[in-house]
């Protein structure tokens, strides 16, 4: 066999690899996504082999200066990703001894093997998906609060089971969110934290006889710190399946928003206009207004769902350290970062332009009698009723306005007074939907008073969390 032509690791074989193996074996196809971290990890490598004195300066120099001329032709578009080369990190190696020349080339690799590498290169790459993965969540929680802002006083229903059930303000529905993606955020920053250390160094399974120090390469790729078992470095994937969870829970999330804005869009409910950028028509019928963008949002939580339950599959039978199965976990990883990228980035765009109908919002809470609870409330506070007894009360005054043909809060005080002597005139004011609204001042509740401490809340917190 030409000499050229040969597998990196073909010193043991006699034989030639069949083109089936070839390509079933191969992850290039994905993992040359990881180029930037694999010769980041490279560089890294080879000048902490320069400091141990296990490659000579200028030999680690020339190396350097070889992968910088590998992730130029690369950035360049010239560089050809060949199946025959496998993966990323022997196809980077494989150019750089084309460029140095393979008695340097060769020397790469010393210390290391292509587990702690992809380890590590997978590793880094989660690691700048988490930060920004989190900066986007945190662009959209600043778009939701200055929402929430504009909106203190746009009443609409609150619902539960999807029936009217209380007032609330637009700006406490939103920030119900802005709370949820918040959290989103948190696990994003508390993944990248328990998963900054640098596995490089672990080489196959078991450390290195080698003389190296760890702790520079881990400096000079900005971790905060090695990791602590070379085993655990390199047969475990939980930093991916955390990333590929909290993609999980920020696309529910997402989703959860999203049918909201499908179910607002539509005739029957008409509290919100998408704008027609984020907007799609329909080939047959021409009045059609379709909300694409949400409903793909919603679908694509699916996917990201599917990709998880793969990797946690993949993962829960195999023995310690390194098994092949483990090449599985990119595909699914690139494809939920890339999904929630996407989805955050267009959802931003499409909440910030939505046209929310005032009239509609508040026209929807003339219905389904919204302040009941209100004038129980009146009866327990002001009458000394018992509670029970109070929504026997309320029950009848609800029968009393539905046998009228109006809504709850549409009684007047002799109407009111003809359900129960209890219902004096102050209790008119109760059934009032904006002081309904106005009366939840509990912490967290929907009373502007204490919407406004939210809002403040978040205010504070986006501007600590900045860059
Ligand atoms: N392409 C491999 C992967 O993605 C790289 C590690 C290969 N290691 C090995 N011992 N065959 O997992």
């Amino acid at each position: 066999m030409q000499e050229s032509l040969k597998k990196m690791w073909s010193g043991r074989f006699s034989g030639e690899s069949s083109e089936l193996l070839e390509e079933f074996n191969a992850s290039i196809d994905f993992d040359k996504n990881l180029y930037r971290e694999d010769i980041a990890g490279s560089k890294a490598h080879a000048k902490m082999l320069g400091a141990c004195g296990i490659l000579k300066p200028e030999e680690a120099a020339t190396i350097v200066a070889g992968l910088d001329a590998v992730l130029a032709q690369i950035e360049e578009g010239k560089f050809e990703f060949k199946t025959a080369d496998e993966d990323i990190h022997m196809a980077v190696e494989k150019r750089l001894s084309e460029l140095i020349g393979s008695e340097l080339g060769g020397r790469l690799h010393t210390a290391r093997s292509r587990n702690d590498q992809v380890a590590l290169d997978f590793r880094l790459y989660v690691l700048r998906q988490d930060e920004q993965i989190a900066r986007q969540i945190r662009e959209f929680i600043a778009t939701l609060t200055s929402l929430a802002g504009a909106h203190l006083d746009t009443l609409m229903p609150g619902y539960t089971h999807l029936q009217h059930a209380q007032p609330v303000s637009l700006a406490y529905h939103l920030l119900a969110y802005a709370f949820m993606f918040k959290r989103d955020f948190e696990r994003f920053i508390s993944s990248h934290e328990r998963n900054n250390l640098c596995p490089l160094g672990s080489a196959a399974l078991a450390g290195t006889p080698h003389p190296i120090r760890r702790e520079l390469v881990a400096q000079e790729l900005n971790f905060a710190g090695i990791t602590q078992n070379a085993m655990d470095s390199v047969s475990d994937r939980d930093f991916a399946l955390e990333i590929l969870f909290n993609i999980s829970v920020l696309m529910t999330h997402a989703s959860r928003l999203c049918e909201e804005l499908i179910l607002w869009s539509s005739q029957e409910f008409g509290f919100v206009t998408i704008s027609d950028a984020y907007s799609t028509g329909s080939s047959i019928m021409p009045q059609k207004k379709n909300p694409d963008v949400a409903e793909l949002i919603r679908g694509k939580t699916g996917r990201v769902n599917g990709n998880l339950i793969a990797l946690l599959t993949t993962m829960k039978g195999l023995p310690l350290a390194y098994n092949k199965d483990m090449q599985e976990d990119k595909e699914g990883v690139f494809d939920s970062v890339r999904t929630a990228t996407s989805s955050l980035a267009i959802l931003n765009a499409m909440m910030k332009e939505a046209k929310f109908n005032e009239q509609n919002m508040l026209a929807a809470t003339k219905k389904g009698h919204l302040s009941a609870t209100d004038l129980a409330d009146y009866l327990v506070r002001k009458k000394n009723v018992p509670f029970r007894t109070a929504h026997f009360i309320t029950g009848k005054a609800v029968a009393h306005a539905e046998s009228l043909g109006v809504d709850l809060s549409e009684l007047n005080a002799a109407q009111l007074k003809s359900v129960d002597e209890n219902l004096d005139e102050n209790a008119v004011k109760f059934l009032n939907l904006h002081a309904s609204k106005e009366a939840r001042t509990s912490a967290g509740g929907t009373a502007n008073a204490s919407v406004r401490k939210q809002i403040k809340q978040l205010e504070s917190w986006l501007a600590k969390s900045g860059d």
